[in-house]
């Protein structure tokens, strides 16, 4: 991003600044509470607040951006901020969903679109990627992020910057990526937000950093740091992770975005005793603004003052926001084009790019006796479940300026696609959380009246996210209850599970004839899964996430290392087996590998083998499978998962079609860090698996030499 010009018009305006105006530059405001915005607009004007997030459309933010650049001493505009993290008016499926689509160029554009509707009310900045490697699904947080492989997560965070950051037609980066949060914050101890994390340096580089620094190598122009402590060092006030990781060894020359009052919380934490240390303590570490609570605005100016804190720290940290503010091109054209919000948002071709983003990201789990896609002798179909009819539900955990009337829901979805010799009937059968017992004698007898049930249960919107974490994993409420209850009736039902989070759905499982995983699926859920359900769509989606048998299994992940009995790795109560691997996932047709290929069994240390395999559509349609690499290094200096996912690749093929894949596997990325916690690739036996999902795959073995 340093470009010469630019950093001399940085040294320039710095050069002009006074104390307050540089502290202004690391404060940003959420003006949410009405008796602070007149207090934050006199601020704006003089100078004293850089940003502010969660404002109103392009009109209000004009009004604002105004008060900065015609208003204040120097003009220097504002950077305002918002949480895009599954599309602004148009709904994409969460993150989560969207990751087990594994479809780079199509996330990609989902983010370019979010951040070209989300442009149109003057927000160029998101903060997003979340790129937290999750491995317990007791965390709210999993719906925010590409799931439980750092490799896989490192793919699509690379893919979702690209499409933040696509150049807008002035040329600009359209928003600026805030890749979050840094790091490790998905290790909650008990899947409990904010709580700590233990991790040792090794895991820290080997399974939480990789998709940070994927994003920040895609040229990711902002990062915030977590809320939690890692191992006791809260990361907003981690030097460790905020400046000799990021900056010194990753060369990062955006700037740091403290979270929520992350930069006040250090008191809390108890590594500060106040909020002057504490102001002292993060802007020291790395943290360059500080998101809303005023500890910067308070405090580093009488830090600065009596010598605490030194002027190269605070000069620093405003070159690198003054940085990006130059790279948006926010100096040269600091107002939006208030007309441009109705011709933008939810327009058709962004509603088509829902629709094909929310049919990938659909697994399927289970089709016995393909029961799915439906048949024409499908005459009468019961449609029961609280999910089945809600919008509200499949706008997800970050809703953002998304509407719950622009859903489609599925039971709509549903009755749009049934031609009109089929009868159709609804009962919601049960609440999504009430406990007590319910009424299903009117799910019942639809149950009754039906050739076949698609019940559709999971969890609302607003059951995971951030701070939503959860002690069980079954389906709330007395949902569960009503499935077995209409099961009785003994008519087949297919299941779809619409969900933040992964599911131990293990009854259903047994019980029910097919199983749709659907997510949160956003604004065009009920088409996507309608056309699934009827085969307009052949569902192509693989697990991003582990689904466990029970919660008790949590954390559960496929790249567990080997350990000393390897055999002995269950529970007495039950199996230790995920009910689901990760990388699963079923279609309407079958896929037939073969011919396991390595160019050679041997590799250098700086070299790389080629690996084919031949695929072929067995089955009776055209369909998507999605080829996975994976690999395993038989003896390292540290015990090494007993498989990581290093490639994939997703095809489409016709009825009888084959292709050949071939994949490129670089020595360089085979290596490990080792005892001195530093990167080294080492020679060795390796074996390699190359198939549908993280459990099952054609085996070869190779050599590192
Ligand atoms: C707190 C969340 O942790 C973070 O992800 C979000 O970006 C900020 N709030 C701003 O809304």
């Amino acid at each position: 991003m340093t470009n010469q010009k630019i950093e001399e018009k940085i040294e320039l305006l710095l050069s002009r600044m006074t104390i307050e105006e540089k502290v202004g530059q690391m404060v940003q405001r959420g003006s949410a509470k009405e008796e602070n915005v007149a207090k934050d607009k006199e601020n704006i004007k003089a100078g004293k607040i850089g940003s502010i997030l969660n404002t109103g459309d392009a009109k209000e933010v004009n009004a604002y951006q105004r008060l900065a650049v015609e208003e204040s001493r120097l003009g220097i505009p504002l950077i305002i901020g918002h949480d895009v993290i599954h599309g602004f008016l148009t709904t994409f499926p969460i993150p989560l969903a969207q990751a087990c689509s594994w479809d780079l160029d199509l996330i990609e554009e989902a983010e370019a679109i979010a951040a070209k509707e989300a442009a149109t009310a003057g927000i160029r900045w998101t903060f997003s990627p979340m790129v937290d490697v999750a491995r317990d699904a007791r965390w709210g947080r999993v719906a925010e992020g590409a799931g439980e492989d750092a490799y896989l997560g490192s793919m699509i965070a690379k893919a979702r910057v690209r499409g933040f950051q696509r150049l807008n037609e002035d040329g600009y980066p359209t928003v600026a990526a805030c890749v979050k949060h840094f790091a490790g914050y998905g290790a909650a101890e008990g899947g409990r937000d904010y709580s700590s994390a233990e991790i040792s340096e090794r895991t820290m580089r080997d399974i939480y950093l990789p998709p940070f620094k994927a994003a920040i190598d895609a040229g990711c122009l902002t990062l915030m740091a977590a809320f939690h402590d890692v191992s006791g060092v809260p990361c907003s006030g981690s030097k460790f992770l905020l400046t000799d990781v990021l900056v010194k060894e990753w060369g990062f020359d955006g700037f740091v975005l403290s979270d929520w009052g992350s930069v006040n919380e250090l008191e809390s934490h108890g590594v500060a005793a106040n909020r002057s240390d504490a102001g002292k303590l993060a802007a020291e570490a790395g943290i360059h603004m500080d998101m809303h609570e005023n500890t910067y605005q308070e405090n580093l100016k009488d830090l600065l003052e009596a010598g605490l804190i030194s002027q190269e720290c605070i000069d620093n940290a405003v070159r690198r926001v003054l940085r990006v503010k130059f790279a948006l091109g926010l100096f040269e054209k600091p107002y939006t084009d208030e007309s441009l919000a109705e011709k933008v948002n939810l327009c058709d071709a962004h509603v088509k790019c829902a629709l094909e983003l929310a049919r990938e990201s659909v697994v399927l789990l289970k089709n016995e006796k393909k029961t799915l896609p439906l048949r024409d002798d499908v005459k009468k179909i019961g449609v029961i479940g609280p999910m089945s009819d809600s919008g509200n539900a499949m706008l997800g955990c970050w809703q953002s300026w998304g509407k719950e009337e622009s859903i489609v829901t599925i039971f709509q979805g549903i009755k749009q696609k049934i031609s009109k010799d089929v009868a159709i009937e609804y009962a919601r059968g049960c609440e999504f959380y009430d406990e007590s017992v319910q009424d299903f004698s009117e799910a019942i007898k639809v149950a009754q009246n039906s050739d076949i049930v698609i019940m559709s249960l999971g969890e609302g919107a607003g059951y995971s996210g951030e701070n939503r974490n959860r002690m069980s994993l079954g389906l709330p409420g007395q949902q569960q209850n009503l499935l077995e209850a209409i099961h009785k009736i003994g008519k087949p039902i297919v299941l779809v599970v619409a969900a933040g989070r992964p599911l131990s759905i293990s009854w259903a499982k047994e019980h029910v004839q097919a199983i749709v995983y659907a997510w949160h699926l956003g604004n065009q859920a009920g088409n996507a899964i309608a056309d699934v359900l009827f085969g307009d769509f052949n569902p192509s989606g693989k697990l991003a996430m582990t689904i466990p048998r029970s919660v008790g299994q949590s954390p559960i992940f496929y790249n567990k290392k080997n350990f000393g009995k390897p055999t002995i790795v269950g529970y007495i109560d039950g199996e230790a087996t995920p009910l689901y691997p990760f990388g699963y996932g079923q279609s309407y047709t079958t896929f037939q590998y073969s011919d396991l290929v390595l160019s050679s069994g041997t590799m250098k240390k700086n070299g790389e083998i080629k690996v084919s395999v031949n695929l072929k559509n067995t089955g009776k349609m055209a369909g998507e499978e999605i080829v996975q690499l994976y690999v395993r290094d038989l003896v390292g200096s540290v015990a090494r998962p007993i498989k990581e996912l290093k490639g994939f690749e997703k095809l489409s093929l016709k009825k009888g079609e084959q292709k050949t894949v071939t994949f490129s596997l670089k020595a360089k990325d085979l290596g490990l860090y080792g005892l001195d916690n530093r990167y080294i690739v080492e020679k060795g036996d390796f074996k390699l698996w190359v198939g549908p999902n993280s459990d099952e795959g054609l085996e070869a073995d190779f050599k590192l030499i």
